[in-house]
């Protein structure tokens, strides 16, 4: 493997100055004897709750498992539709197929890359459910609106928010704008584990304690099955590592935000375009994604310079050969399509320094 000069991403940086404290954490979790369903994660469980406000927060094994779990315990299921974008990672919609739910992907808003509301009520039929907002990228979607068009239409809104842990729109955490809300906390999220695992959250009791069983077998006491659920449990380990890590999380993310906003300021009036902030958002960048005409020379430039850049995503899901039956074909989401042959993300980590973030735009102008 080539050592790249700024690579993409640097899990370590996120760890660095907590390693005495995840040991400890990660030793209370062998000594213990219990490692499923235990005190780390109703601790973790509840400290999450907390953090967004909310009644409820049931620990699971991943976000696509959050996702599809959402949607069963709200009782979507075979013949309905969900509303979602094709411009997201194939599991938001490999979450709805596997509610056994059917994905109906809309495009999105140019600026801010995140569903387009007027493209959702276009979208809506008799058979739709739900519409399940991506906050792609750190990005809130318009959650105004789709509440607007969620209450309107009698419809469920289910986030994801796996990009997004603790980004706010008008002062609200995302997350709690919906009837449910999956996250996930794949290593590479703002609230990354070091391993698979995954969250819902929700104000409502009773999705709160049909998640509890469905991701338990369906199990409600000892060997007593009310009905079919999965296997899908967040660890003790993960669980006891999150909480050393949940109150880091915003500290974190206003890093994250300074070094987006030096990358911004270096990149205005240059002819690549900084990412669009939504009014009234508190943005975590997640990723930090520009868009240029000429994306993939720019692309093989930094690579030559040691930068290391990806690209998220760029093939929609509508065009992924899985997901060609879904009743798109190219050409139906022309921003989607347009943007996915221009976006770049650009190294944003905590490993980053604002020297990187000079070294990597210089390489730009170069
Ligand atoms: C937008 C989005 N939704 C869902 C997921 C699924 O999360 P996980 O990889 O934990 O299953 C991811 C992460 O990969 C994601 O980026």
């Amino acid at each position: 493997m080539t050592h790249l000069l700024i690579p993409f991403n640097d899990l370590r940086a996120a760890h660095a100055d907590l390693e005495p404290a995840l040991e400890a954490a990660a030793r209370r979790v062998l000594t213990s004897g219990w490692f499923i369903l235990g005190g780390e994660v109703s601790a973790f469980e509840v400290e999450f709750a907390a953090y967004h406000g909310v009644a409820h927060a049931v620990g699971v094994a991943n976000g696509t498992d959050a996702l599809e779990l959402a949607l069963r315990a709200a009782g979507i299921g075979r013949g309905d539709e969900v509303i979602t974008v094709a411009h997201t990672a194939v599991p938001t919609v490999c979450a709805i197929e596997r509610a056994g739910a059917t994905p109906v992907l809309v495009d999105i808003e140019e600026s801010t890359y995140t569903i387009d509301p007027a493209a959702v009520e276009a979208a809506i039929t008799p058979r739709t459910r739900a519409i399940l907002p991506v906050h792609l990228y750190g990005q809130p979607a318009d959650m105004p609106a789709l509440l607007h068009i969620a209450e309107a239409r009698h419809l469920l809104l289910i986030e994801d928010c796996a990009q997004a842990h603790g980004a706010r729109l008008n002062g609200a955490l995302v997350g709690t704008f919906g009837h449910l809300a999956a996250f996930s906390f794949y290593p590479t999220k703002n609230l990354g584990a070091v391993g698979d695992g995954g969250m819902v959250i929700t104000g409502d009791s009773g999705y709160a304690e049909r998640l509890r069983r469905l991701r338990n077998y369906g199990q409600v006491s000892r060997y007593e099955h009310a009905e079919r659920g999965i296997n899908s449990r967040l660890d003790e380990m993960q669980a006891a590592l999150l909480r050393v890590k949940l109150p880091l999380l915003d500290p974190h993310n206003a890093r994250r935000r300074s070094l987006a906003e030096a990358y911004t300021a270096r990149l205005t009036g240059t002819p690549v375009l900084p990412p669009a902030v939504r009014d009234g958002a508190d943005h975590v960048f997640h990723l930090y994604v520009v868009r240029s005409a000429e994306r993939d020379a720019l692309m093989e430039r930094l690579k030559a310079r040691g930068v290391g850049t990806l690209i998220h995503y760029a093939v929609p899901v509508h065009l992924q050969p899985a997901y060609r039956d879904l009743g798109c074909h190219e050409g139906s989401l022309p921003v989607t399509e347009r943007i996915a042959r221009e976006i770049l993300s650009l190294p944003l980590h905590l490993g980053l320094t604002t020297e990187d973030v000079q070294t990597v735009t210089e390489a730009m102008r170069a």
